[in-house]
């Protein structure tokens, strides 16, 4: 395993440089340049097919780059996928548990299976409340639990294991408006306790809402890049006409940074 060096990829919580990833040699990235910090919610945009659950793979380290490299908290992906994958928390669009066992049961078994036993149903109860998950909710069968309870379960899972970064991969697409509002909430919580937060979505007005940073992937690459730290603030309208492709980049000078 090498250590960490003083690359600015360590500075980072992700870091992709001139990443480029191919399926049976059909291009998917072409070259994407991406770095997310910690305290920072990053959210991807890009059309069906572009390549946002590729890069999700490609940190996760499902993927090998063709070219280029992909870092997790300094840590190489390619060279020393266990430690960076030790430093992940994901939750894909269907969050996969044991329907059979209860939300304190699957943190309890999930926590073993890590290596990272609870010490005490407490902790595990104060992961639950952490993320906001219905107490009545935390013995019942995961069976019987809605989209948004079940990511609820995913993320307190992230906070037990402590993990720096979390990766979510559509988490609002079926959720009705309350339950995105409560996901929004959470993830601002999350940036708050110096998480990482990087995301995949369609929805803009939640992108706008919680994201620092909002980025389209289009051809293979990063296209775009609008901060929401800069003065014009995201105009959710003029990044939607944007999204739909109806206006070229340049016109959307606004909010670019360089
Ligand atoms: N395991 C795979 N083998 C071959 N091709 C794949 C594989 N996974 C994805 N692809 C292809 O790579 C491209 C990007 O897929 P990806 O799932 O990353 O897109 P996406 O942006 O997440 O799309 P969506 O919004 O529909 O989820 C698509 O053309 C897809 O067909
Ligand atoms: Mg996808």
């Amino acid at each position: 395993m090498t250590m960490p060096n003083n690359t600015a990829n360590d500075k980072a919580a992700l870091a992709a440089s001139a990443l480029e990833v191919s399926y049976h040699a059909a291009p998917v990235l072409r070259g994407v340049d991406l770095h997310v910090h910690r305290g920072e919610i990053y959210a991807l945009l890009g059309g069906n097919g572009a390549g946002k659950s590729t890069m999700i793979n490609a940190f996760l380290g499902f993927v090998r780059p063709a070219s280029g490299s992909v870092h997790v908290c300094g840590h190489d992906v390619a060279q020393d996928p266990l430690p960076a994958r030790a430093q992940l928390a994901y939750v894909p669009e269907n969050v996969a548990l044991y329907e059979h066992l209860s939300a304190r049961e699957n943190i309890d078994y999930f926590m073993r299976l890590a290596g990272m036993p609870m010490k005490d149903s407490d902790a595990i109860g104060q992961a639950l409340h952490a993320v906001g998950l219905d107490p009545a909710a935390w013995d019942r069968r995961l069976g019987g639990f809605s989209k948004g309870m079940r990511q609820k379960v995913a993320i307190a899972l992230a906070l037990a294991r402590n993990a720096p970064v979390l990766l979510l991969d559509e988490p609002n697409t079926g959720l009705d408006p309350q339950a995105t509002s409560e996901l929004n909430r959470l993830l601002k919580q999350l940036r708050a306790q110096d998480i990482a937060v990087f995301m995949v979505t369609h929805d803009l007005l939640s992108a706008a809402e919680v994201a620092d940073r909002i980025g389209f992937l289009a051809q293979g690459r990063i296209v775009e890049e609008f901060h929401a730290s800069g003065p014009e603030r995201f105009d959710v309208r003029l990044l939607y006409r944007h999204y739909a492709g109806r206006i070229a980049p340049q016109d959307a000078a606004w909010s670019r940074q360089a």
